[in-house]
């Protein structure tokens, strides 16, 4: 691990060089050699993709973004004076645009005393760093690089803890991943603890699959990065000009597929990973899901994840749940 302290309120550890490069090139070729094939969704993320993203917040058609900070601006007094929270942890958090909501009452509440953002890009782990410091006088940051599926025992121990995770990540996970994944935080964990779960509320497919085929093609850009990642990393000949964005609802795991579909029928070589193979025309590579929730499947995955649920926090048109619950 990499250790650096940048100012005297800022710690940033980083974990993804742990990975050794046996595991990363396993973890590729399995996804590549499955039906449908696949690409680990977190290479969506690298610096220029968390870029993209942003944008995609901003997008009229992405809904959700706007819907989850206006219902954290509602909610966030209430739920700092029901955690008491000293500490928020964010898993996944990007540019922790909707955790400043978050900070300012546990600021007001005079209770804010560190922030660990976790995210897999570190330069923007590093720049949110720099930009609260300055923003909350006393905070102290303590970042986190790395992947939350496989570096979660990470998390610095602190005071009084906040763990969230928002804007839907949760839906990258299928469902037995995601209770892995909220069973592990859980582990991870103080009796007492609270954990806030962001989800994504299953709505019209005309809408969901709007948000995700954005009309000035940034969603679009954002998925066809993967290939460029890929390329940088390994050497992949994936050129991204051969592939069609897709995205579409799949309604039996309630979940957006991101894919990206090969116009021409092409061999793909991949230098890096010591591996070829080839593509048809028409055929997809699944990129990243997204899968929706309700009030009940939500509930479910707390409660078999271990926690208590608090409160269920919705908006009138129930496009996005907040799930407040506690580590009994
Ligand atoms: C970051 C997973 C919540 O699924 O809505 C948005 C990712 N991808 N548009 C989502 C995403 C394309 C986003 N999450």
């Amino acid at each position: 691990m990499d250790c650096t302290t940048e100012s005297q309120n800022i710690i940033i550890d980083v974990h993804v060089s742990d990975e050794t490069p046996t595991n990363v090139q396993l973890e590729l070729r399995k996804g590549l050699e499955s039906t449908p094939r696949r690409l680990p969704t977190k290479y969506l993320y690298d610096d220029r993709g968390s870029e993209l993203f942003e944008s995609i917040c901003e997008l009229p058609e992405y809904y959700q973004t706007r819907t989850e900070r206006h219902l954290l601006n509602q909610y966030a007094d209430q739920i700092m004076s029901l955690t008491k929270a000293e500490e928020l942890v964010e898993l996944g958090s990007g540019a922790a645009t909707k955790t400043r909501v978050l900070l300012d009452a546990m600021a007001q509440a005079n209770q804010l005393r560190f922030y660990v953002p976790f995210d897999v890009s570190e330069g923007i782990v590093r720049r949110v760093a720099q930009e609260l410091v300055k923003e909350y006088k006393g905070l102290h940051v303590h970042g986190v690089v790395g992947d939350f599926l496989t570096h979660l025992e990470h998390i610095p121990d602190g005071g009084r803890r906040l763990v969230v995770i928002l804007g839907g990540t949760i839906g990258n996970l299928d469902s037995q991943s995601a209770l892995n994944f909220v069973s592990s935080i859980h582990a991870e964990m103080a009796s007492g603890d609270f954990f806030l779960l962001g989800v994504q509320l299953e709505t019209s497919i005309k809408r969901i699959e709007a948000a995700y085929n954005d009309s000035t093609g940034v969603t679009a850009a954002f998925n066809k990065n993967i290939l460029n990642v890929m390329h940088e990393m390994f050497g992949a000949t994936l050129n991204p000009d051969t592939f069609d964005h897709v995205a579409l609802y799949n309604k039996t795991d309630h979940r957006i597929e991101m894919r990206l579909r090969s116009k021409e029928s092409q061999c793909v070589e991949i230098p890096g990973l010591d591996f070829s193979f080839e593509l048809e025309k028409g055929e997809d590579i699944l990129t990243e899901i997204s899968t929706k929730y309700d009030h009940p499947r939500a509930e479910k995955l707390l409660k078999q994840s271990g926690f208590d649920m608090i409160k269920w926090y919705s908006d009138s048109e129930e496009l996005i749940g907040l799930a407040l619950a506690r580590k009994p």
